[in-house]
């Protein structure tokens, strides 16, 4: 038995999301011949930015803005044939080759137009819980999936079965929306013929992406694994149900890709030097009122898909601690610290207290996350500019305090 090189890398969020993976994918992508996706879909929003273009990528890796790059989609993630083509016609119309370097998986399931009119449906129902999602359709998309009524990418490209297995589908949402009282219906005719001529346009890119995969690493190639979302929304580990509908932790690679565990190497995570959270649920160190106005101002935390303004908070060591724990992190990026380069203190959360005890484990309620209270550390500021700063040693000494923390914290 030969003893492999571990080439491939994982970069997960570890905390709510909006991290700033997109950055660190693209940067580390230069590194890689391959860059994956493997769960999520367009709720996720990369920015990244190529000599003075911005692109906002929400379903392609962003290893295709680097010419020699492969980039691929994976079975975990659901895909929106709309979203999908129109990120596509941007990417081709700066002059990005995408035919013959981006990959779809055929095992992808596509989200449809029933998908969110049922979000819809669910979020506005009375009595029941809003989760403040992105309104894309992701999780009644991922519910048909494991309902296994899902329709997958292999099935958009077969026009006869696709047809019947969207009657069916639609009869069935049909029967849910009367029984709801929704005011909308589906017109299964439409989605056949809208989603047929998708289904020509995406016929190319399709592939079987686990044998791609299989066949690029046993020729030496690295791959890259793009995360989205973060270990918070994680549908297992994260704040459920405040959480997105798909295994965003390090894990979800081997099923959202069909990459085995035996071929993954390292995991590096990605956190912000404070926290963020968009939509609804559990945020122990969120910073309501005037300070947290002020990180939002400063770190421009609004929502690169939704455009909402975030909810900013401090950095919360138990969340990066668990992280840690459930993904395997093995190195980690602190990213935006420039934006706390204002502050005279920095609040950093050491642990968590529940009826005046203190906290081991990440508790699984949503109500005990509401209701904790986060134990600080105070931090001294540096409060001088470190934005553009490239090299450690060029960091404020008291900004290294912040970076010692996850490493102090055992
Ligand atoms: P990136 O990849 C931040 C959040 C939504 C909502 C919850 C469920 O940019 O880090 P969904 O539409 O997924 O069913 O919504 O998850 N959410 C994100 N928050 N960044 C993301 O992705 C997110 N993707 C989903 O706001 O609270
Ligand atoms: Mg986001």
């Amino acid at each position: 038995m030969t003893v492999r090189v571990m080439k491939n890398l994982i970069v997960v969020g570890t905390q709510w999301g909006d991290e700033g993976k997109g950055k660190i994918v693209d940067l580390l992508a230069e590194k890689f011949d391959v860059v994956a996706r493997y769960q999520g879909g367009h709720n996720a929003g990369h920015t990244v930015r190529l000599g003075e273009r911005k692109f906002i990528l929400q379903l392609i890796p962003c290893g295709i803005l680097r010419p020699d790059k492969l980039a691929v989609i994976g079975n975990g993630v659901v895909l929106d044939p709309a979203a999908l083509t129109r990120e596509i016609d941007a990417l081709e119309a700066a002059g990005i080759q995408v035919t013959g370097r981006l990959f779809l998986s055929s095992r992808a399931h596509v989200i449809l137009p029933y998908h969110r009119m049922m979000e819809k449906a669910s979020e506005n129902t009375p009595g029941k819980t809003r989760i403040g999602t992105t309104s894309r359709g992701i999780g009644p998309t991922y519910e048909d999936k494991m309902g296994r009524r899902g329709i997958r990418l292999a099935d958009l490209l077969e026009p006869e079965a696709f047809r019947c297995q969207v009657e069916l589908c639609a009869a069935e949402k049909n029967l849910l929306a009367r029984a709801l009282d929704l005011p909308e219906s589906v017109d299964p005719s439409e989605i056949i013929e809208q989603y047929s001529a998708y289904a020509e346009r995406l016929r190319p890119l399709v592939a079987d992406t686990a044998a791609l995969l299989a066949r690029e690493m046993n020729r030496g190639r690295s791959v890259l694994f793009e995360g989205a979302q973060g270990t918070m929304l994680d549908v297992d580990h994260g704040t459920y149900p405040f959480v997105t509908s798909s295994s965003a932790t390090a894990g979800g690679v081997c099923i959202g890709l069909g990459v085995p565990p035996t071929r993954i190497g390292r995991v590096l995570g990605v956190s912000k030097a404070y926290a963020t959270r968009v939509g609804g649920g559990p945020f122990p160190t969120e910073a309501a009122g005037p300070e947290g106005d002020k990180i939002r101002e400063r770190g421009s935390e609004f929502g690169a898909v939704t455009g909402r303004p975030r909810r900013c908070g401090w950095f919360d060591l138990p969340v990066l601690r668990y992280s840690r724990m459930i993904n395997g992190l093995d190195s980690l990026v602190i990213t935006k610290l420039d934006v706390l380069d204002h502050l005279a203190e920095i609040p950093v959360c050491v642990g968590y207290r529940y009826r005046g005890s203190g906290l081991i484990e990440m508790p699984p309620l949503a109500s005990v996350l509401e209701t904790l209270e986060p134990m600080y550390k105070t931090l001294p500021g540096w409060q001088s500019p470190t934005y553009g700063m490239t090299e450690h040693g060029q960091l404020p000494q008291r900004a290294n305090l912040l970076f010692e923390q996850p490493r102090a914290d055992g």
